[in-house]
């Protein structure tokens, strides 16, 4: 029996060592985690159950058959995010470069499956050369098993990508389908061919870093939603998100105790929209008073910067939050905006998580390049997720709502339930100056005259008592007591309960 006990401990103790200690010290002056040492921060303390420590690969081509490491390059397992469970695979760099073979799929696939079943988010550690060479087609059936499920286990439970060193051809496709991707600076990267078959399709010279690094794409292609210093620094994040995430789509989000008064007043937000209408100010400031403790976990900030989009808590439970950023662009929608809006209100409505939009927004941005681009079709992908989501949806118009972009934005004809208005809201078809050229477009000579009819057109229309009249906003609220209407707001739609018409799925502009 003690034999037995005493094998058990060296397999494991082997197993432990991944690589071995050469591999380990490499991968360490790289500045970069082992795939355990990553387990270890992402879960709570001892938390970490692991499946499949034994398995190893059956590739008996390349003299394979006398290097069958335990483990096969990934451990799997589940652990708790305080005190909440997850399922985690952690690929592992030591091992045949994390490289993935038939049997490191399946245990990838093992937990997916077990997580979807279980209702408790997947947290992918990406580390990995790629598909096992020395397997060939095994390897390439065992990618596609893994997409198959991240497929199947969207919208049923979260899952987030940590791209923790290399990640190239097919297999970004896996972090691809998940919800979040976060990449760690001048460590990870990601791309569909790499800097030398680059070079030779297309001539371009360009670094691995540059063509795929954090910064490409939590900047430049929106393929990644956050970039950390270190691995350290990403997998507390990791734990910061899933903390507002439920755990899968048949959970409400999770709430925990606050310490912020519900109705708090915060008199300063009276005189955040400045006089002039031209001039910016910063929403995130609205969106941080209005928080529970201030605290706003942003998606995607370095991206499309007109529009805002993350998450804060009211009365301790999890609210998306979509806003305009009057300090970039004026906030209009452009295709970038409305992409990155659009897939972080389909993320909340397939996860139950409210939705909170704060509106400040002169309309769509002008230019061929934005037409060319497809702005038409862009711009509907965002209608069309708040058209469809049936989460609780808030709206507050700041300042303006101007024209499609007033519909857009989480209007009350988009089924939004609570749409109020600060006083300086202005919701008209476009703006004063604009609209006064087109009707009295034979007056444009006389400055005197268009500016009278400017004046006559702001009266009019630059502000939310139209609208109101209409019953298309339900309420003209005092900026300083946004936090208290909107928390009420949210916490009398905690039983709401609407559903769309059945249909196999809808066919979003894609
Ligand atoms: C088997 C691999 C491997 C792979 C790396 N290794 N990639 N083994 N299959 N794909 C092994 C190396 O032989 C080496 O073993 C160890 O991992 C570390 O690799 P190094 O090259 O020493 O590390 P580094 O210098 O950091 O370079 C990392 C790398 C490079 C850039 C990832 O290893 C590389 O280019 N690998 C090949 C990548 C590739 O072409 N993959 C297939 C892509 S096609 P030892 O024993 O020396 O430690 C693909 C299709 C997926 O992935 C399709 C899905 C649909």
């Amino acid at each position: 029996m003690t034999d037995i006990l005493q094998e058990l401990q060296d397999r494991r103790a082997q197993a432990r060592m991944g690589g071995g200690e050469r591999r380990i010290a490499s991968q360490h002056a790289k500045g970069k985690l082992t795939a355990r040492e990553r387990i270890e921060l992402l879960l709570d303390e001892d938390s970490f159950e692991e499946f499949d420590m034994f398995v190893a690969h059956r590739c008996t081509d390349f003299g394979m058959e006398q290097d069958r490491p335990a483990g096969d390059g990934v451990i799997t397992g589940w652990g708790t995010i305080n005190g909440r469970m997850v399922y985690v695979f952690s690929q592992d760099f030591t091992v045949f470069g994390g490289s993935l073979s038939e049997t490191h799929a399946q245990k990838i696939c093992k937990i997916q499956d077990m997580a979807v079943q279980n209702g408790a988010p997947i947290i992918g550690i990406n580390d990995s050369g790629g598909a096992r060479i020395q397997e060939g087609v095994a390897s390439l059936a065992g990618y596609a098993e893994v997409f198959q499920r991240n497929i199947m286990a969207s919208g049923v439970v979260p899952q987030i990508s940590l791209i923790m060193g290399p990640c190239a051809g097919g297999a970004v496709y896996s972090p691809a389908m998940t919800d979040f991707i976060f990449m760690v600076k001048d460590t990870s990267y990601m791309f569909v061919t790499g800097p030398d078959v680059v070079k030779t399709v297309t001539n371009e010279i360009v670094s691995a870093e540059e063509l795929g690094g954090a910064s490409t794409h939590t900047k430049k292609s929106s393929v990644a939603d956050g970039a950390f210093e270190n691995d350290v620094e990403a997998l507390a994040e990791a734990r910061r998100l899933v903390d507002l995430l439920p755990l899968n789509n048949r959970e409400k989000p999770p709430v925990r105790p606050f310490f912020d008064d519900p109705a708090r007043i915060d008199e300063s937000l009276d005189t955040l929209v400045p006089d002039n209408a031209n001039t910016p100010y910063d929403m995130k400031e609205l969106i941080l008073k209005i928080a529970d403790e201030g605290d706003f976990y942003e998606i995607q900030e370095d991206f499309a910067k007109n529009i805002i989009t993350g998450f804060v808590r009211m009365e301790g439970s999890t609210v998306g939050v979509v806003a305009n950023q009057p300090m970039v662009l004026a906030g209009c929608l452009d295709i970038d905006a409305s992409r990155k809006a659009a897939r972080f209100v389909r993320f909340c409505d397939a996860f139950e998580i409210p939705i909170l939009t704060l509106v400040d927004v002169p309309g769509f941005l002008p230019g061929t390049s934005q037409e060319y681009g497809g702005v038409i079709k862009h711009g509907a992908k965002l209608l069309f997720a708040y058209g469809e989501a049936t989460v609780p949806k808030v709206t507050v118009i700041t300042r303006k709502a101007y024209g499609g972009a007033y519909d857009v934005m989480a209007s009350k004809h988009l089924r939004g339930d609570f749409n109020y208005a600060w006083p300086t809201a202005e919701i008209a078809v476009m703006g004063a100056k604009g609209a006064t050229e087109i009707i009295h477009r034979t007056d444009l000579g006389d400055a005197d005259k268009i500016a009278e009819h400017t004046k006559n057109y702001e009266d009019r229309f630059a502000n939310p008592f139209v609208a109101a009249e209409r019953g298309f906003i339900d309420e003209v609220i005092q900026p300083q007591s946004t936090r208290r209407r909107v928390t009420r707001a949210f916490a009398s739609l905690r039983n709401k309960n609407l559903q769309n018409p059945w249909k196999k799925h809808d066919n979003i502009p894609l």
